[in-house]
């Protein structure tokens, strides 16, 4: 372990921390992590962890719902303006034309949103479990935000649904091409195509296996194929390389890194947790009406509850 990774372990112990990180931060950073996951599992962790603070090496929306979710404990993000796009890309006024228009109205929320948004929502979801809860929900009305996107994806799976889309996107998921998938796939023809519901249907027609980012990368590392190209984020290669050394992965296009997910580095790690700095937390008024959706997603998404070490 490098100086500045044994600081931060050093610094985490002795403010009774633990370091949560998503797959698509720097592998370093995924390095000095006590817990490294997709959305869904770093909200389970979040909850279930009884360490004092929680440093969050991911967007504000994952800093926002730890705090959500176990308000008792500090939250730091090491870059604040580490935020998702995507998050914003819903309106408060559209949530509530929508909820005039039909009165059998379930609004599902993508974790990825503010938190004023999920307390105007019925239920979360996450990419790993959306299906899943909109399939288990009464309400054939659903109004699915901000991502179009999974929308689409959950939309087609579950026909007996009227599920009405919003028009959100992540720019980073969305930058794949169907061109660029094609091309990748004549260079490598024995390849799996692992696709998160992220991205365009054009590429999720494409795929041989479509899941959350923890769900790729069980896949891959499951699966006999030796060979992958990957539609998503470039981060879960350092997983991916951890868990399947003797496969091939193959990355498409020029720009599947997110630029907010990689402002998270090992010194604004080091200082947050050395200054207390980047705490972050959603006012009392909002909390209260957000954590509720939150619950009711770990409720109803949960297959396997995560392993506390
Ligand atoms: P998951 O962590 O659910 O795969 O979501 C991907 C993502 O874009 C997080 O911002
Ligand atoms: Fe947001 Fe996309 Fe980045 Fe995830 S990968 S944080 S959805 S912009």
């Amino acid at each position: 372990m490098d100086k500045i990774s044994q600081e931060i372990r050093e610094l985490a112990k002795a403010k009774d921390a633990v370091i949560l990180a998503h797959y698509y931060v720097d592998g370093a950073v995924q390095d000095v992590a006590d817990y490294v996951g997709d959305s869904f599992y770093l909200a389970k962790v979040a909850k279930k962890d009884p360490h004092k603070t929680i440093v969050f090496c991911g967007v504000t929306f994952m800093g926002q719902s730890a705090n959500i979710l176990s308000p008792d404990k500090t939250v730091l993000m090491p870059d604040l303006n580490a935020v998702c796009p995507m998050a914003l890309m819903v309106d408060a006024n559209k949530i509530k034309e929508m909820r005039d228009e039909y009165d059998d109205l379930a609004v599902v929320c993508y974790i990825n949103s503010m938190a004023e948004i999920k307390a105007l929502s019925d239920v979360c979801v996450t990419s790993s479990n959306a299906l899943k809860i909109v399939r288990s929900l009464p309400n054939k009305n659903i109004f699915f935000i901000p991502d179009g996107n999974l929308g689409r994806f959950v939309k087609e799976q579950c026909p007996e649904k009227n599920v009405i889309l919003n028009e959100g996107y992540c720019h980073v998921h969305t930058s794949i091409t169907a061109n660029d998938v094609e091309k990748a796939f004549r260079e490598h023809e024995n390849a799996q195509i692992l696709v998160h519901p992220e991205c365009t249907q054009e590429v999720c027609d494409l795929a041989d296996f479509t899941g959350s980012t923890k769900e790729i990368i069980e896949y891959a590392e499951a699966s006999s194929a030796d060979e992958f190209i990957v539609c998503t984020e470039k981060g879960v290669l350092h997983e991916l390389i951890k868990r399947a050394p003797s496969k091939k992965f193959y990355f498409v296009g020029a720009k599947q890194t997110c630029p907010n997910m990689k402002k998270i580095t090992l010194e604004k790690v080091r200082d947050c947790l050395l200054n207390g700095t980047g705490s972050i937390s959603v006012s009392d008024s909002v909390r209260l009406d957000a954590d509720k959706p939150l619950e009711r997603m770990l409720e109803l998404g949960s297959v396997k509850e995560p392993v506390l070490v």
